[in-house]
């Protein structure tokens, strides 16, 4: 007798953009440009704290909301860096801004509840709602509004089992920034219609033009709990670490709650780990702006490069990502075909929602070379198709 996957699970598909990369790690010398991970190497001060810690015997269980150091130095962080006042024990330490995600979703919804989530967006704010029994209902974004959300579609879509609305700034795969002012006209909506916000920031320190503005300071009186990570800022997608912050009416009813799901599905977050994300956020922060200027550097390579080759593509404020606009019903099949035809990984837009089937995605977390071989290989490849 073979077991029995839960409904929920047996409906929660496999993200599109992993069937890419594993058709990219299955093919030789495939240039990646699919998956969005920083090639740079974490920091060594960070290692050796991690090292240290290990050494020093922090290897036990720790509070399942974190470290009481490790959430006062992100409490310190969110006040230089976001401007933002959050009590230390009103923040909550998660395996990475996936597990702040997870245990925001499972904070706010029952099976059976809906959550808006853009459209395009991050594959996981679809697929942890689906795992939960949950449906996630994508809303529309005006590109000439700087990917404001159509407030008009949003409307439609929230109904009486709607319980949240997910927003993402710095975004991906867009790479749209929202002004404080566009984050408090979502606040001033979501409280007129009931909904808690849960903001994912994850990018927050990945601005590439303007400081990106944190939801909790633009709409403090909406409730939101807003999920930020180390991963994408120190180079640390591999350690699994970030927190989640409530803010808003009943903030600390949200953080124990938060502190609940931490609990029961996870214990605590990884102890030398958690030393390690205290040495990110108290010491040299030069690693981050370094980071930052290659990621600048390497999105105005490629809006150029894209402009140069006619390909038509979004140009970011912040995040790591080039959203290309090509001539197709559905890229998942045309990115297959590139990698099969001229070995360059893009990932396929349609696996970020209904609005991006004519997208691809390239990212711009990859050696300049390889950004500008993927462009001029792209834009031969759409040449060939074009041409009777
Ligand atoms: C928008 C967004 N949120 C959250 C995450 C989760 O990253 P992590 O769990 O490594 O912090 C990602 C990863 O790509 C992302 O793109």
């Amino acid at each position: 007798m073979s077991a029995r996957i839960s409904a929920e699970v047996a409906a929660t598909p496999a993200s599109g953009i992993r069937a890419l990369a594993n058709a990219a790690w299955a093919h030789p010398g495939a240039v990646h440009l699919e998956l969005g991970e920083p090639d740079f190497a974490t920091p060594g001060h960070i290692v050796e704290a991690l090292a240290r810690a290990a050494h020093d015997g922090h290897t036990r269980y720790g509070p399942s909301v974190g470290l009481p150091a490790l959430r006062a130095a992100a409490a310190e962080k969110l006040q230089r860096d976001n401007a933002i006042d959050v009590p230390a024990d009103q923040l909550v330490v998660t395996a990475g801004g996936v597990g702040g995600l997870t245990a925001a979703y499972r904070t706010l919804l029952s099976a059976g509840d809906e959550i808006l989530v853009p459209d395009p967006g991050w594959t996981n704010f679809t697929t942890i709602a689906t795992m939960l029994g949950a449906t996630a209902r994508g809303y529309r974004l005006v590109e000439e509004q700087n990917f404001r959300p159509d407030y008009d579609h949003l409307a439609t879509l929230a109904g009486p089992r709607t319980r949240a609305i997910l927003i993402n700034s710095p975004a991906n795969p867009v790479g749209y920034q929202w002004s404080a002012a566009q984050q408090a006209e979502l606040g001033e909506w979501a409280n007129r219609h009931g909904l808690t916000v849960i903001a994912d920031e994850c990018y927050d320190q990945l601005w590439l033009d303007e400081p990106a503005t944190t939801f909790a300071a633009a709409a403090p009186d909406t409730p939101a709990i807003t999920v930020f990570s180390l991963s994408k800022s120190y180079a640390m997608t591999g350690w699994r670490l970030g927190y989640a912050v409530a803010s808003g009416p009943g903030g600390a009813q949200l953080t124990q709650a938060l502190a609940r799901v931490q609990e029961a599905t996870a214990s605590c977050v990884s102890t030398p780990t958690q030393h390690a994300g205290i040495a990110a956020l108290t010491g040299p922060q030069d690693c981050v702006g370094q980071m930052r200027a290659a990621y600048r550097q390497r999105r105005d390579l490629a809006v150029t490069r894209a402009a140069t080759l006619g390909l038509t593509a979004v140009r970011p404020a912040g995040a790591f990502y080039l959203w290309i606009c090509v001539p197709a019903d559905d890229t998942s099949a045309m990115a297959l075909q590139l990698l099969r035809d001229t070995g360059i990984a893009l990932a396929p837009g349609g696996a970020f929602g209904a609005a991006g089937r004519d997208r691809l995605r390239l990212s711009l977390a990859a050696a300049p070379a390889d950004i500008d071989h993927g462009l001029t290989g792209l834009a031969g490849f759409l040449a060939t198709r074009s041409s009777p």
